[in-house]
C-alpha cells in the first residue's frame, strides 16, 4: 500500500519507519544538577540532537538552586556528556543550545524570572517542555508557580510538563496530586513519565499481539496457563538510599514498572492506536485485577541492607517482592500472573514469559502430555533485548528423541537499517516534542495502579511484628517466592543466577 504525503505517494513502511523530527522548543529541566539529569536526559538530548531529531533552534535550559553559571553549567554536562571538553563540532553545537538558569522552585518571583528570560518574541510560540527531574514533593510547588508566573498559559503556543515517577507515594498523594494539577494543567498537557514504556521491546508487545495473526486466537485462559514477569537488578541502592528505603521495591517497581508490562501484555485490543484508546484499554485492564491478598505476596530484604548508608538499621523496607495477581475478566480469570523484581540479585534481567498450556494428549507412546515441553513465549526486555519461543521438537538422534528448542531473535543482531534505536528517554523526550501521549500515563491508571497495591502496602505498615525473610546478596532471592509458585505446582521460568 502506498500513502500520499502531498509529495508523490511513499510506502506506508517508509513512513512509519523514519522518526518524526521534533518541532522548535523550549526545553526546561528543573533539577539540572541531579543524577537523573546527568545521567539520563542529557544524555537522551545529545543523541537526539546527533540523530538530527532535535530541532536546530531548540533551546535547553537548566534550572536549580544551584549556582552554575552558563560557563560552568556547560562544563559540567561537557564532563558528563564527553568525559571532558568537546571534540567534535556536533558536541559543540549541542553544549551552545544549553543555558542555565539559577532558581528556587518555592520562590514565584525566581519563576516571574524565568518567564522574562522565555516569553520574548522569538520564543515565546515555541512549545515549552518542562522537565520536573526534582523529587516529587517539589512537583506541585514548582507547577504553581510556573502557572501563577503565566507559563503553562497556552495563549502563544503549547506548554507541556513531564513529570518523573514516582507519582505519589500512595493512592492518597496520587489523588491530591492529580487533584492539584487540574486546576493548574489540562490532562493533555501533562506527561507521567514511565521510561519502561520508551524501551523498543515493550513497544514491541502492541506489534506482536496486535500485527500478528498466530497469537492473539490463544491469547487467553483456554491456551495461557500462566504468566510470569521478573525485573531483577544485580545493584542494591547504591546512591538512593534516602528515596528506596522510604520507597520499598512494590512502590519502585511494581506501582509503575510491572504493572504498565502486564498491562500491555494482557489488556484487550484498543480499537485504534491512539494516546487515549491505548490507555482507555490499559485502565479497563488494570480495574479488572483482583484485589491482593497478603498471602498471595512475598517480601525480603538482601542481606546487610540495613548497614547500607543511608538505610535505617531498623528497616523493615522489602529490597525484593513476589506476587500472584489474578485478573477477573473473561480472557484471563482463572490464569494466575506472578510478578517478582528485586535488588542485588544473581542477574540483572527483565523478563516477561507467557507460559502456555500442555497438550490436550499425547500420542507418543509411553510419553505423557505432562511430559513435552509446555510452549514459553519469552518477551526479554533488558539487557537482553528479544524473543525467544521454547518449543518441543525433534532432537537428532533417535526417531522419538525430543527436547526444548528456542527460536530466537536479538535485536542486536538485526541487520543495521540506517535508523538509531533510541533510548528509552531519547524515544519519550521526543514524543513529548511532538505531543505524542501514548507511551505516558493517564491521571486515573495511576490512581488505580496505586490503588491496585494500597491494601497490601498498608497491611506490610501494620504488620510490625512478622519476619521478614532475608536473601542472600546475588543470589535468586528468598525460597518464599519459590514456595509462592509450588502451591499452583509451578517455579519460575527465569533462573536468576549468575550464568
Ligand atoms: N536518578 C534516577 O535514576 C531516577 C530514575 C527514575 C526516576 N527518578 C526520579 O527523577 C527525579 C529526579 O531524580 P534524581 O535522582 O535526579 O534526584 P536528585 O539528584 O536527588 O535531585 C535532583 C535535583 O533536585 C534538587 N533537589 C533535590 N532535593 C531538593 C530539596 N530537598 N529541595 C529543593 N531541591 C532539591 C537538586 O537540584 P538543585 O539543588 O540544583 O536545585 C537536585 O540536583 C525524582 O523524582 C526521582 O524519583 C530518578
Amino acid at each position: 500500500m502506498n500513502v500520499g504525503n502531498g509529495k508523490g505517494s511513499i510506502s506506508w513502511q517508509e513512513l512509519f519507519c523514519r522518526e518524526q523530527k521534533a518541532s522548535e522548543c523550549e526545553i526546561i529541566i528543573f533539577g539540572a544538577s541531579g543524577d537523573l539529569a546527568g545521567r539520563k536526559l542529557f544524555p537522551a538530548l545529545y543523541c537526539l540532537h546527533e540523530c538530527g531529531l532535535l530541532h536546530k533552534n531548540t533551546r535547553i535550559t537548566g534550572c536549580g538552586r544551584h549556582s552554575f553559571t552558563l560557563e560552568t553549567f556547560r562544563d559540567h554536562i561537557s564532563g558528563t556528556l564527553f568525559n571532558a571538553h568537546p571534540s567534535t563540532a556536533q558536541e559543540q553545537e549541542f553544549l551552545q543550545k544549553i543555558s542555565y538558569t539559577v532558581l528556587d522552585y518555592t520562590k514565584e518571583e525566581d519563576f516571574a524570572r524565568l518567564a522574562d528570560e522565555l516569553v520574548t518574541e522569538d520564543k515565546k510560540y515555541k512549545p515549552f517542555l518542562f522537565y520536573l527531574a526534582l523529587p516529587s514533593p517539589l512537583y506541585i510547588p514548582a507547577v504553581e508557580n510556573l502557572y501563577k508566573t503565566g507559563l503553562l498559559s497556552e495563549k502563544y503556543g503549547k506548554r507541556r510538563v513531564i513529570f518523573e515517577k514516582p507519582f505519589g507515594f500512595d493512592l492518597q498523594s496520587a489523588v491530591s496530586m492529580n487533584r492539584s494539577l487540574k486546576d493548574l494543567l489540562t490532562e493533555e498537557q501533562i506527561y507521567r513519565i514511565d521510561h519502561y514504556l520508551g524501551k523498543e521491546t515493550v513497544q514491541n508487545i502492541f506489534l506482536l499481539r496486535f500485527a500478528n495473526r498466530i497469537f492473539e486466537p490463544l491469547w487467553n485462559r483456554d491456551h495461557i496457563a500462566a504468566i510470569q514477569i521478573t525485573a531483577a537488578e544485580t545493584l542494591g541502592v547504591e546512591k538512593r538510599a534516602g528515596y528506596f528505603d522510604q520507597a520499598g521495591i512494590v512502590r519502585d517497581m511494581f506501582q509503575n514498572h510491572l504493572l504498565e508490562m502486564l498491562s500491555l501484555v494482557t489488556m484487550e485490543s484498543p480499537e485504534i492506536f491512539s494516546a487515549d484508546a491505548v490507555r482507555d484499554e490499559k485502565l479497563k485492564l488494570i480495574r479488572a485485577i483482583r484485589k491482593i491478598a497478603p498471602a498471595d505476596a512475598v517480601r525480603a530484604q538482601y542481606e546487610h541492607y540495613t548497614e547500607e548508608e543511608g538505610v535505617s538499621p531498623f528497616s523493615r523496607t522489602e529490597t525484593f517482592a513476589a506476587l500472584r495477581l489474578f485478573i477477573d475478566n473473561a480472557r484471563w480469570q482463572t490464569v494466575p500472573v506472578y510478578l517478582r523484581a528485586g535488588k542485588c540479585l544473581g542477574v540483572k534481567k527483565t523478563e516477561i514469559d507467557i507460559i502456555f498450556k500442555e497438550v490436550d494428549k499425547s500420542i507418543f507412546p509411553g510419553i505423557n502430555k505432562e511430559d513435552l515441553q509446555r510452549n514459553i513465549l519469552h518477551l526479554s526486555v533488558q539487557p537482553r533485548e528479544g524473543i525467544g519461543l521454547t518449543l518441543e521438537a525433534k532432537m537428532p538422534g533417535p526417531k522419538l528423541c525430543m527436547g526444548a528448542l528456542t527460536l530466537s531473535f536479538d535485536y542486536a543482531s538485526l541487520p543495521q537499517s540506517g535508523t538509531e534505536t533510541l533510548d528509552a528517554y531519547a524515544r519519550l523526550l521526543l514524543d513529548c516534542q511532538n505531543g505524542d501521549q501514548t507511551l505516558f500515563i493517564r491521571s486515573d491508571i495511576i490512581e488505580h495502579s496505586w490503588q491496585l497495591y494500597q491494601g497490601l502496602l498498608d497491611h506490610w505498615a501494620e504488620d510490625r511484628k512478622s519476619i521478614i525473610p532475608q536473601y542472600k546478596q546475588y543470589s535468586e532471592g528468598p525460597q518464599e517466592a519459590k514456595d509462592l509458585l509450588k502451591r499452583d505446582n509451578a517455579v519460575w521460568i527465569d533462573s536468576l543466577y549468575r550464568k
